[in-house]
């Protein structure tokens, strides 16, 4: 058998362990063919792609990106997308797809299975807001990173008695803000899903440096709003799946506590720095694990399904379910979390 395998949307740690999986299996244990296409959608619109075989496999468990390059090219944005996409296919002679990645690709892969396509998804994302799986790879090492970066800050926020405001990706959800909050000892955690009252963090803030001197580090999720009309937001822009570039919010609300405590306020924005590098084990052995489920699927001609972690176990789901809503921060989850905020 001959099979395609692209990687989409943001890059992410464990990118190539997934392919080097599916690489392994495929070669391997069933005598495919594996063709990795380039740069997402991108590789099967120009039909640009390379043969991936075990012995260039070599190393690229720990390496972090993708070896395949990625971008968010929406074929659905592309005249003739879809035609082009299934005639690469065809002349290639693939015949079943496997689609890396977040929401926007994974969507697109579901709109491609509905117009007859082979395809099987594998979740990729550090934002771990894909519906049904219990995680997405990429996750545990953007936590990681995050929560390192945290318990660095408490030092010199102590030696400063400054408020620290750490950003962190999480555009539509607060997970790795809740996570790594939780696991760095936030005095606050500002999410997404909860839109806070700038007045009321200030409030809570000032209570705690009155009582002593104790520094405060506020770790904001990159999506996280103001309830409404309460604070002046950065503008917003577009990409091509039509999703918001965030960033900024960490500056606005530093400026907004600066000014109404009085307390001297630094931002550190992590951004990229959380998608770059090498995967935790937990993210190598959970991409390795997908890889090979991804393949399997592949050959039990799973269509329009996903692998996903359920129970510890790797299992396939429909890709429409997947994709129909985002997973948010369980309310138990953030119960806990607020059990510790000033
Ligand atoms: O979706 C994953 C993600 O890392 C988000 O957390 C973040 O908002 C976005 O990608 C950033 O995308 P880009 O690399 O295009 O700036």
């Amino acid at each position: 058998m001959r099979v395609g395998v692209l990687t989409g949307g943001g890059d992410c740690p464990g990118l190539n362990a997934v392919i080097r999986a599916v690489v392994r299996k495929a070669e391997r244990h069933y005598g495919d063919a594996v063709l990795g296409f380039k740069d997402g959608w991108r590789g099967l619109l120009d039909n640009d792609f390379e043969l991936l075989t075990v012995e260039q496999m070599r190393g690229t468990l720990p390496r972090g990106g993708t070896i395949l390059g990625t971008t968010r090219t929406n074929p659905f944005k592309v005249d003739n997308g879809v035609e082009l996409v299934k005639e690469t296919l065809a002349k290639n002679d693939v015949t079943g797809l496997i689609s890396i990645g977040g929401e926007g690709t994974l969507s697109c892969t579901n709109e491609m299975f509905k117009r007859g396509l082979p395809v099987v998804g594998v979740p990729k994302t550090i934002d771990n807001d894909i519906g049904v799986t219990e995680r997405t790879f990429g996750f545990d090492t953007a936590v990681t990173i995050a929560t390192e970066a945290i318990e660095r800050l408490h030092t010199t926020a102590e030696s400063h008695d400054r408020v620290m405001v750490v950003e962190v990706m999480g555009r539509h959800v607060g997970h790795i803000a809740t996570w790594a909050g939780i696991a760095g000892g936030a005095t606050r955690i500002l999410v997404p899903e909860k839109p806070f009252d700038i007045e009321e963090v200030c409030r809570s803030l000032a209570r705690r440096h009155e009582a002593g001197r104790y520094a405060s580090i506020v770790v904001v999720a990159e999506g996280a709003k103001p309830l409404p009309a309460t604070m002046a937001m950065p503008d917003e822009t577009l990409d091509e799946f039509g999703h918001v570039r965030l960033g900024g919010v960490a500056a606005r609300v530093a400026d907004e506590i600066e000014k109404r405590t009085g307390y001297e306020t630094r931002v550190t924005v992590l951004g990229h720095v959380q998608r770059g590098g090498t995967p935790t084990p937990f993210d190598r052995v959970l991409s390795t694990r997908y890889g090979v489920g991804a393949i399997d699927a592949v050959h039990a001609e799973k269509w329009g399904q996903m692998v996903a972690l359920k129970c510890d176990q790797i299992v396939t789901v429909p890709l429409s379910e997947a994709v129909a809503d985002l997973k948010f921060v369980s309310d138990e989850l953030w119960d806990t979390a607020s059990q510790f905020f000033a």
